[in-house]
C-alpha cells in the first residue's frame, strides 16, 4: 500500500518574526501532530514574492503586501501530514485577524493595525496545486 503524505508551505511573515512569535507558531503546528520537514530563514526579494503572490497582482493590497513581505526575514516551513493543507489553514484562521476565531493563530495573536495590508502572521498554501508551486519556489 502506498501512503502519500500531503505537504504544505507555511510562512511566518515578517510581523511574526519581528514579534518573536516563530516558536509559538511552530509549537502550534507541532502540537497538532504535523511533521516539520524543512525550515529556513529567508529575506525574500521582490521576484520571489511576485511569483508567490501572482494571483493577487493588480489588487489594492498587492503593492503594500509585497513591501510588507520584504520588510524583514520570513521563516519558510515545509510541513507534512495527512490533510495538512486544510489543517494548517484552520490553525491560521481567517485572513482578517479581527474576524479570525479565538483559538486560531491569527485570532489569538494578531490584530488590525489600520495599515494598507493585513499583517496576519502566517501564510498557508490553499490547495495541493498551490502547495506544490509554492514549495518549489521557497525550497527549490
Ligand atoms: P495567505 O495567502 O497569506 O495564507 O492568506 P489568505 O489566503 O488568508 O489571504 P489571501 O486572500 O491569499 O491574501 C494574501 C495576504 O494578503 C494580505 N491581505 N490584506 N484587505 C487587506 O488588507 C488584505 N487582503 C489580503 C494578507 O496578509 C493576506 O494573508
Ligand atoms: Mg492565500
Amino acid at each position: 500500500m502506498t501512503v502519500t503524505t500531503e505537504e504544505t508551505l507555511i510562512l511566518v511573515k515578517p510581523d511574526g518574526v519581528v514579534r518573536g512569535l516563530t516558536g509559538e507558531i511552530l509549537r502550534r503546528i507541532e502540537a497538532r501532530g504535523y511533521r516539520l520537514v524543512n525550515i529556513r530563514l529567508v529575506q525574500a526579494n521582490r521576484s520571489l514574492l511576485a511569483q508567490h503572490y501572482a494571483e493577487h497582482e493588480g489588487k489594492p493590497f498587492y503593492e503594500p503586501l509585497i513591501e510588507f513581505m520584504q520588510s524583514g526575514p520570513v521563516v519558510a516551513i515545509r510541513v507534512a501530514g495527512n490533510r495538512v493543507i486544510e489543517g494548517c489553514r484552520a490553525l491560521a484562521g481567517a485572513t482578517d485577524p479581527t474576524a479570525a476565531a479565538p483559538g486560531t493563530i491569527r485570532g489569538d495573536l494578531a490584530r488590525d493595525w489600520g495599515l494598507k495590508v493585513q499583517q496576519n502572521l502566517v501564510h498557508g498554501s490553499d490547495s495541493p496545486e498551490s502547495a506544490a508551486r509554492e514549495l518549489a519556489l521557497w525550497f527549490g
